[in-house]
C-alpha cells in the first residue's frame, strides 16, 4: 500500500461505544436488527422489496442480471426518475408540501411545493425538446447551488437526456474537457453565483469553455442577478446564448416523461481517478434510483415531517444522489444554501438550521472541523433544538471531531450516521443504521443491508487490514465509463475476479465494524474533494518552465489532506517564491481553486528508481515531516537527503 496508515492506526484504540438514542429507536424507520442477515439471505429479493416502492411503467423480468463487471438491474423494467421524484407524490397530500426551500447567500428565499417543482421540471423540459434535445443526448450543467439546478437535472431525467454535471468551482479548461468527452449538445449556465460575497462569473467561464468545444448547440444562461451579470459584462452569443427565464416564459406547458429502461443511463459524473483525464463515470435509471431512495429513508430515517439538509454541492454526487434524487423520490422536504458556511458569519449554517428548523443534516469532515476551528460560541448562539440525525461523508473523520459533532452540535441526542460511498457507488454503501447500531467515533461500522462489504489482500483473502473490496454487485454500481469500458474494466475489476476495487484502505476492529483509512491509489482527498496527482502534475508541466513535477498528499488539520508538488525547472529558469505562486496560479487556471498546490518545493531532481520510476512514497515522507523510509532501490539515494534538509530549512 502506497499510504501511511500510521496516524490513523490508533483510532482503532477508540473504546467509546454510543447506542443508539431510546426514543430514536422507538419510532426509526429501520428497527429489524434481523436485516442484515435477511438482506445478505437473497440480496435479490431485498432489493426487490425496495424496488417495488417506486413507480414502474412495467415490471422488471429479473431482478438482476450479472455478467461481471457488467450488471443490469431490475431487467426489463420501465420507469422516469422525474416522475418518481415529482409527479407520483402529486396525487398523494405531498402535492402541497415543500419539495425545495432554498435560501441564497445573500439572504434571498425561494420555496417550491412539489407541484411548482413538477410544473417548473415539466416546462423546462418541454424548452430542452424544443431545442432538440432527445432521448440519450448530452447536457452539460454548471451552476450554482440555485433552485434551477436540481430543475434542470430532473427536466434530463424527464425527457431522458443524459446530465453531466461540472462543479461551479472548475475552471473553463476542466468544464470543456467535459463537454467534450461526453459531446454535449447543451450547456446550462447561469450569469453568476455567489460565494463568500463575491459573484463567480460562470457565464464567462462558459464562454471560455465554449471556444473549445464544437459539440454545444445551444447555451440557456439562468440570471441569477441582473445587476451583478452586468458588472461581471456578461455577453450572450446570437444564435447560441437564450436566457432561461424567457425560455421559460415563451413556452406553453410541459411534457410527459419518457419511458424509461431500467438500465438506460441517467447522468454522467466525472470523477478524479490516477490518470490525468478525468474518468465519467455512468449511472442508469432504475437501480440507481431503488439504492438512492432506499438509503435516504434508512439511514437519514427520513420521515414526512423531516426538514433535510444537505450541505453538498449538486456539482458532486452527494448533491446528485442526497440533494436531489433520493430525498425527492422518497417526498422530502429538502433545504439548499447556495453560499458558504462562515458567510457573512461563521454561525451562518446554525443560524439556518435554526431559521428553517432542520432536522436532518449531512455534511463533510472537512467542515466539521472548521466549526471546531471557529468555535462552540458559534453554535451556541442558535436554537439547534430541532435536529435529530447528523451525517457525515467524504473523508475519514478524526473521533475528536465526531465526539465535537455529537456534542456540540447533536447535544448528545442526535445519532451520527458516519456514510462510505463513492461517485462510483452511487449511493450509500457503509454505514450506521441510526436507530439500530451502536456507533463508534470515527469508523462508518458496516456495509447498508443487501451491500457486501470486506477487506481483502493482494490475493483476494479476507484479512483485518488490507483493501476494502465490495464482492457482489449492488443496484446503484456505476456501470462503466463514458466511452471507455477497457478503463472501466482494468480500474475497478482488474485486481480481483469479479470484486469491486474502490481503491480505499481499510481496518476491521474487534467490534466488526470497518475502518476507511482512505486512498491507495495517487488519488488525494482534499477537503472532501477527490484529485488525481496526475492531473496537477500536468497542470505543472503544461507550464513551459517546468521539466518535471511529483504531486503528494500531505496531512492538512482541516481538508485532510492538502497538496504538495516537488518540481524540477528547466535550465536556466529562476526559482522562487513568485514563480511558487505563479505555477500555483496555473494549477488554479487549468483545473480550479480546489486544485492549487498548498507547497511548491522546487529541486534539481526527483528521487527515482532505477527504472525510473518516481517514488512518491518518500516525497511524502518529506512533505509530511516523517523520516524518510527506505531509500535502497533509488537510483540515486543523496536526492532524498539534499530534499528533505532544503523542506526542513522551510525552502518552500
Ligand atoms: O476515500 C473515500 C472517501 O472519498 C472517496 C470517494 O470520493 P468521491 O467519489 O468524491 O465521493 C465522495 C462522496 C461520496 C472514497 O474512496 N470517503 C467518502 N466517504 C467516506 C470516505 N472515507 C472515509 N469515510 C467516509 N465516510
Amino acid at each position: 500500500m502506497s499510504q501511511d496508515h500510521g496516524a490513523m492506526d490508533s483510532l482503532l484504540h477508540e473504546e467509546r461505544r454510543i447506542p443508539p438514542p431510546a426514543p430514536f429507536v422507538e419510532a426509526a424507520h429501520a428497527s429489524d436488527p434481523e436485516v442484515w442477515d435477511r438482506a445478505a439471505a437473497d440480496p435479490e429479493a431485498y432489493w426487490a422489496e425496495w424496488a417495488r416502492e417506486l413507480d414502474w411503467f412495467e415490471p422488471w423480468e429479473k431482478v438482476l442480471e450479472w455478467t461481471p463487471p457488467h450488471a443490469k438491474w431490475f431487467v426489463g423494467g420501465k420507469l422516469n426518475v422525474c416522475h418518481n421524484c415529482l409527479d407520483r407524490h402529486l396525487t398523494t397530500p405531498r402535492r402541497n408540501k415543500a419539495a425545495l426551500i432554498w435560501e441564497g447567500e445573500p439572504g434571498d428565499v425561494r420555496v417550491m411545493t412539489y407541484y411548482g417543482l413538477q410544473r417548473r421540471v415539466s416546462k423546462f423540459a418541454h424548452v430542452l425538446r424544443r431545442l432538440g434535445v432527445e432521448k440519450g443526448d448530452r447536457v452539460a450543467i454548471y451552476l450554482p447551488m440555485v433552485p434551477e439546478a436540481a430543475i434542470a437535472m430532473l427536466a434530463c431525467a424527464r425527457i431522458g437526456a443524459i446530465h453531466s454535471v461540472v462543479f461551479g468551482g472548475f475552471s473553463p479548461e476542466s468544464l470543456a474537457g467535459r463537454i467534450n468527452d461526453a459531446e454535449a449538445k447543451v450547456l446550462i449556465t447561469a450569469d453568476a453565483g455567489y460565494r463568500r460575497g463575491s459573484a463567480v462569473p460562470l457565464k464567462n467561464n462558459a464562454d471560455a469553455a465554449m471556444e473549445h468545444t464544437d459539440s454545444i448547440e445551444h447555451c440557456i444562461v439562468v440570471e441569477r442577478d441582473s445587476h451583478v451579470g452586468r458588472e461581471l459584462g456578461v455577453r450572450m452569443k446570437p444564435g447560441r446564448d437564450i436566457w432561461y427565464h424567457e425560455l421559460m416564459r415563451d413556452i406553453e406547458g410541459g411534457v410527459d416523461c419518457e419511458v424509461m429502461d431500467s438500465e438506460d443511463p441517467l447522468y454522467i459524473l466525472y470523477t478524479s481517478g490516477t490518470t490525468g483525464r478525468p474518468k465519467g463515470v455512468v449511472h442508469t435509471t432504475g437501480g440507481y434510483l431503488t439504492q438512492v431512495h432506499a438509503t435516504t429513508k434508512w439511514v437519514f430515517d427520513l420521515k414526512e415531517e423531516d426538514r433535510y439538509w444537505c450541505t453538498a454541492d449538486v456539482g458532486w454526487v452527494t448533491g446528485h444522489s442526497y440533494i436531489v434524487y433520493g430525498p425527492l423520490a422518497a417526498g422530502a422536504t429538502v433545504f439548499m444554501y447556495e453560499g458558504a458556511p462562515d458567510w457573512p458569519h461563521r454561525g451562518r449554517f446554525w443560524h439556518l438550521c435554526e431559521k428553517y428548523g432542520i432536522t436532518l443534516f449531512y455534511t463533510a469532515p472537512t467542515a466539521i472541523r472548521a466549526f471546531m476551528r471557529w468555535g462552540e460560541e458559534w453554535p451556541e448562539k442558535y436554537d439547534l433544538s430541532q435536529l435529530r440525525l447528523l451525517g457525515t461523508v467524504g473523508e475519514p473523520i478524526n473521533p475528536e471531531a465526531w465526539m465535537w459533532y455529537h456534542q456540540v452540535i447533536g447535544k448528545e441526542r442526535c445519532p451520527i450516521v458516519d456514510t462510505w460511498w463513492q461517485t462510483e457507488t452511487g449511493g450509500i454503501m457503509i454505514t450506521p443504521l441510526p436507530g439500530l447500531t451502536t456507533t463508534t467515533p470515527g469508523t462508518a461500522t458496516r456495509a447498508f443491508p443487501g451491500v457486501h462489504a470486506t477487506i481483502l489482500n493482494d490475493e483476494g483473502e479476507e484479512v483485518d487490514a488490507g483493501y476494502l473490496a465490495i464482492t457482489k454487485p449492488w443496484p446503484s454500481m456505476l456501470r462503466t465509463i463514458w466511452g471507455d469500458d477497457e478503463r472501466f474494466q482494468a480500474q475497478y475489476w482488474s485486481k480481483w475476479d469479479g470484486i469491486y476495487f474502490p481503491g480505499d484502505g481499510a481496518k476491521r476492529d474487534e467490534d466488526g465494524n470497518i475502518w476507511i483509512l482512505g486512498r491507495v491509489d495517487d488519488v488525494l482527498n482534499v477537503a472532501g474533494h477527490r484529485i488525481g496527482t496526475m492531473e496537477v502534475e500536468s497542470a505543472l508541466v503544461d507550464d513551459e518552465r517546468v521539466a518535471e513535477a511529483a504531486v503528494v498528499g500531505k496531512h492538512h488539520e482541516l481538508k485532510g489532506q492538502s497538496i504538495a508538488a516537488f518540481v524540477t525547472v528547466k535550465e536556466g529558469v529562476e526559482t522562487g517564491t513568485s514563480l511558487a505562486d505563479e505555477l500555483k496560479a496555473h494549477v488554479v487556471e487549468k483545473i480550479g481553486a480546489i486544485a492549487r498546490p498548498e507547497l511548491i518545493l522546487f529541486t534539481g531532481d526527483l528521487p527515482k528508481t532505477r527504472s525510473g520510476k518516481i517514488m512518491r512514497r518518500l516525497l511524502k515522507d518529506i512533505a509530511e515531516g516523517r523520516a524518510v523510509g527506505d531509500t535502497t532501490t533509488l537510483a540515486d539515494p543523496a536526492v532524498v537527503e539534499a530534499l528533505k534538509r532544503r523542506y526542513d530549512e522551510g525552502d518552500a
